[in-house]
Parts: C-alpha cells; structure tokens; sequence
C-alpha cells in the first residue's frame, strides 16, 4: 500500500496531482511521499516488534536525498553509510552518530578519520587489512573505533547476481572460516573494541531460507566468538528484503514474515540487533514522473518515447529490472508499447512489449517503485541533467532537490591554460 492513488481519474502523490508537479517542476522529475515513508518505517518497526530496542540504520544509499534522509531521521531511523559523502548526508539530516554504521570494502583512512571524529556507532570491517588500517587511524587519533567483523557466510541469496554479496567468491566480508582467527587478530590491534558480527547477503530477495541460513551461521559463530573469550554485544542482521515491483508476480515475504524468522533464528542471542533496511522503506515511497515526447512506430509495437532515460533510471538497464510505468491520465484503452527514452543506446529500454494504458505525445507517465536506487545511481549521460526530485506532504510539496542548469553543467568543466 502506498500513498500513490488515481483520484478524479488522474494520480496522486498523498493530495497532490502529480500532473501539478510536473507542470510546475518540469519532467522527468522524482516525487516522493512522506506519508508512505511514514508507513514503511511503521510497518518495518511493528514487524521488529518483541526485539529488545533493535537499532534500524536506513541503508543510505538507497535514497540520499537530504529531505528523505531528514524525514527518516525524525522517525528515529539510524543509518548504514558506505561512504564520507554518505556520512556527512547523515550526519546532516540529524542522524545521531551514535546511530551511523559504516559498511564497505574500501572505506580510505580520511573516511575512517572522519567516521572517527563524528562519533559514529561502529565500523563494520571488511577485511584483515582494513583492521590494521582502521587501527592505525584510531590510535593516531587517541581514539578507540567500535568494530564488528562483517562474515561472508557463503550463502546464495538467490537475487540478481550483480547484488548478491553474501558468496564466497563476492568481495564483501571476511570468509567464514577465518572469522575467528580476524576476531583474535582484532583483540592484538590497539585502538580497536571488537563488539560485534555483521552479515548482509544481497538485496532485493524474496525468499527468507536464505537469510535465515546466513543468521543461522551467525548465531553458531558468536557462539564460538564468545567460547573464545570476545565480547559481543551487536549483530547486524543487514538489509535484503525484497519489495514488490511486479503486480503480476508473487509478492516478497511481507515484514511481518521476516520478524517473525529474525526472532526465531536471533533466540539467545543477547546481543542488541541492527538492520539495516534501504528499499524496503523507500521504493515504493517514490516515483519517476516522465512527459511522452512522442510515439513512434516500430516493426513490431510503437515506440513510446519518454524524456526520462536510462541516465535517470538505471535499473532496468542494469539489472533488466521490472519496473511498473501507469499513464498519469489513464484512459482505459490498453495497448502494447515499448518505453524507451531518449539516450543513444538499445540499453535505454524501460518496457518490451507491455502492455499499458494508452498514451500520446505530450502525457505523462509515472515510473513505480522509484524511490530506492533510482535517483541515487542516476548519472549525467549524454549531457542530461540531474533529475529534480520533491517530496510531498499530505497536499503540500516541495521541491528537495533543483534541476541542475545546462550552463552549470558546461561551466563545470574547466579548459587548461593552452586551450583558453
Ligand atoms: N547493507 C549493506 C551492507 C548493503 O550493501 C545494502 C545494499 C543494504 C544494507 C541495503 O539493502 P536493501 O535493504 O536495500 O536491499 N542498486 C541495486 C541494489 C544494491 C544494493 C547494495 N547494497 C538495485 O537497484 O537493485
């Protein structure tokens, strides 16, 4: 359920035609709702319900635009960051830092040093190298950085294989069968307090066996951890669970069935869990609202050409992702269209042969399930600018991030001296 909905006959975002939107904004243009938002972070808490004060850090690159970060913030969400430029949107939006989870393979020393200063909640560690790094940074700086050892628990994940983390062969994690000799290695290193095992297999799954396995290795693992002497005190369970895309498939496993296995497989733990959920709370939160620029035959089916692009919307480029497109104006009068957009590559595909509400030169159209991972991986690709996104509230929006100006584009890049 989300606050998307045909009133009168044309599409809504909370109270707000989304028609005004792009006649005020212009198109393509992201448009989120608070109040689905809102609801996400409800419904994610109410399925944590009966775990002992779960710290929910909003994975954020999902959706880094400073509004929604904000939005989450007051909800009382914490965040996963992967990166400094991540880390200062949280901190910035008025995430607590103590609630600021750093994940990532190839976090540098100035992000450490960074993390370190801003106060944040712990570090999940990736790599024995990136111990002594992490190391030698606190104890430069007189500090001591709160680490959890991320494991590769070797468990398929069963999604995408480009966002699938949790194989033995993907780069992510410290693989299983060392975590114990990384955990010793950590208690040699100054600078360093061990607190915690963190886990995360991949993104957008629909199956709980999965990760229900990955915990299952987990809770064996802080078993042995703590048989060994180390304190733990934290687990992060990561972030995963798939969001519905397509009406016409199976839904994932609701919120409410991934609580009930987190506390089945987290039993006797004694450790306080953190999750870290990124599409679940934004992308059905979100839309891509785009203008028909015109419509042209092809062999087979029309061309519905549309002025946003793979630039704009990377998924089904990417990960030949399903993404639902509605006619802001449906008429009724369904037909079989390709979506494209505008960019010079066979790859700037939205839809093959879907089937839609009729639409012409100059409607708009709204893109699903757009909030998560659709303005975050967005690019300039042949030139085009930025995507402008708003947030709604109830019958009032805002526009939370400009389109960026052609001539800001042109001037940003600079001539050497024997060109000027
Ligand atoms: N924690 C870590 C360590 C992660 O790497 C990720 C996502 C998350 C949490 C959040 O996962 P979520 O709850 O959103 O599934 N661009 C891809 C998705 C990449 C996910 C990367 N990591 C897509 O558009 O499908």
């Amino acid at each position: 359920m989300d606050n998307f909905q045909l009133r009168d006959g044309a599409l809504h975002a909370e109270d707000v035609p989304l028609a005004a939107i792009a006649d005020a904004v212009g198109t393509p243009v992201y448009v989120y709702s608070t109040a689905t938002l809102a609801r996400h972070v409800a419904v994610f808490r109410e399925a944590l319900a009966g775990i002992d004060n779960p710290l929910i850090a909003f994975a954020v690159k999902a959706n880094p635009n400073g509004a929604v970060l904000a939005t989450l913030a007051r909800a009382g969400l914490g965040a996963d960051v992967v990166s400094g430029g991540e880390l200062a949107r949280a901190l910035h939006a008025g995430v607590r830092p103590q609630d600021i989870v750093f994940s990532g393979v190839g976090k540098t020393a100035e992000e450490m040093a960074q993390a370190l200063d801003a106060g944040i909640g712990q570090f999940n560690v990736e790599s024995e190298p990136e111990l002594d790094m992490l190391s030698a940074v606190a104890t430069a700086r007189g500090v001591t950085a709160p680490v959890a050892i991320r494991v590769n628990p070797d468990v398929l994940a069963g999604t995408h294989s480009k966002i699938s983390t949790g194989g033995a062969d993907n780069k992510f994690g410290i693989p299983y069968d060392r975590a114990l000799d990384a955990f010793a290695h950590v208690a040699a290193l100054p600078g360093l307090e061990v607190r915690g095992v963190a886990v995360h297999i991949g993104s957008q799954l629909t199956d709980l066996g999965p990760l229900e396995a990955a915990f299952g290795r987990v809770g064996a693992l802080i078993a042995e951890l703590r048989a060994a002497g180390h304190t733990i005190t934290t687990a992060d369970l990561g972030g995963g669970l798939g969001v519905p895309y397509d009406p016409a498939k199976p839904a994932p496993p609701s919120p409410a069935a991934y609580g009930a296995m987190v506390r089945r497989a987290t039993a006797g733990w004694d450790a306080r869990l953190i999750f870290e959920p990124g599409r679940l709370i934004v992308a059905n939160a979100g839309v891509l609202v785009s203008r028909v620029i015109r419509v042209k035959q092809g062999a087979n089916a029309p061309f519905v050409i549309v002025d946003a692009a793979m630039n704009d919307l990377l998924r089904p480029s990417l990960y030949d992702a399903y993404h639902a497109i509605e006619a802001v104006a449906p008429t009724g009068q369904r037909e079989t269209v390709n979506v494209v957009g505008p960019v010079c590559e066979t790859g700037d595909t939205f839809a093959t042969g879907r089937t839609m509400d009729h639409v012409a030169a100059g409607d708009l159209v709204a893109f699903r399930t757009a909030g998560a991972y659709a303005a975050s991986m967005s690019s300039t690709y042949n030139s085009r600018a930025l995507t402008p996104e708003v947030l709604v509230s109830g019958d009032r929006f805002a526009v939370v991030r400009e389109r960026p100006s052609i001539r800001s584009m042109v001037e940003a890049d600079v001539l050497p001296d024997w060109l000027a």
